[in-house]
């Protein structure tokens, strides 16, 4: 059985379709890559997903379970975890405590939360942030900020939007290698990212999103060769080529 299956889900924003009738699956420990054009839809898909907002129609299955239309908060306890392509930590709280109060209510107690934040900020290697206030961080520590903020609720599913953006080439190699490492340690991945070679070199299979519909699923060698989604990235002067 799949570890998520969505089917059908739909979301308009007044006459803007956002998302249309999307389907697919993704197996247990499975890295699926999403990719498309700015505003294609897969922030939306992700906020659907994980019950930032309702879909307008179409199931989201979790374990066979039907989540759609459940609170984000009722989600997170079912072990999905998403991390926001605009992170809003708290700003005057540390690196440390912005990490324990997400994992708070899953570690029980507060020497729990502790202990689980330091490790998961040693696994983004973010140990010696611990005591800098968020708001002093660079774009890419406030991704990384948020990555062990999902960790720290153990998740069995993490979304991943666009962690990869704003980062030098060192700083993404970097990233890549923890996702890789969260991978191996049995969590399921879906990541939306724009950066080419770290969504090709990642990701199991690809899916491709385009006006809120998917135009190409399958292996990221295959997918980067459909004329369909070369098309879709390159717009009209594919066709004059
Ligand atoms: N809350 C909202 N209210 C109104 N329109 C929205 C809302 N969220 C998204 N949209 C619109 O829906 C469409 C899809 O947006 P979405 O953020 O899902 O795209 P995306 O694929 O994540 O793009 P990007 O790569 O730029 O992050 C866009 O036209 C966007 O303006
Ligand atoms: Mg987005």
């Amino acid at each position: 059985m799949p570890l998520l299956e969505v089917k059908n889900i739909s979301k308009s924003f007044g006459g803007l379709q956002a998302v249309r009738s999307l389907s697919f699956a993704v197996e247990p420990g499975e890295i699926l890559g999403i990719i498309g054009p700015n505003g294609a839809g897969k922030t939306t898909a992700f906020n659907m997903i994980a019950g930032y907002f309702p879909p307008d129609t179409g199931e989201v299955r979790f374990k066979g379970e039907n989540i759609a239309g459940l609170r984000a908060w009722d989600i997170s306890h079912r072990k999905i975890a998403r991390t926001f392509q605009l992170s809003k930590p708290f700003g005057d709280l540390t690196v440390l405590e912005n990490v324990m109060v997400g994992g708070f209510h899953h570690q029980g107690s507060r020497t729990a939360a502790r202990r689980k934040a330091e490790e998961v900020l040693g696994f983004v290697g973010m140990t010696d942030r611990l005591g800098t206030e968020a708001h002093n961080l660079t774009v890419v520590d406030r991704k990384r900020l948020e990555v062990a903020r999902c960790l720290a609720t153990d998740p069995e599913l993490l979304m991943l939007d666009e962690v990869v953006a704003g980062a030098t080439p060192t700083e993404a190699l970097a990233m890549m290698e923890v996702i890789r490492k969260i991978q191996e340690r049995g969590v399921t991945i879906i990541m939306v990212e724009h950066v080419m070679r770290v969504v090709m070199g990642l990701s199991h299979r690809v899916l491709v999103l385009h006006h809120g519909e998917t135009i190409a699923i399958g292996e990221p060698q295959t997918v980067s060769r459909d004329p369909v989604v070369l098309k879709a990235y390159l717009g009209a002067r594919y066709g004059n080529a």
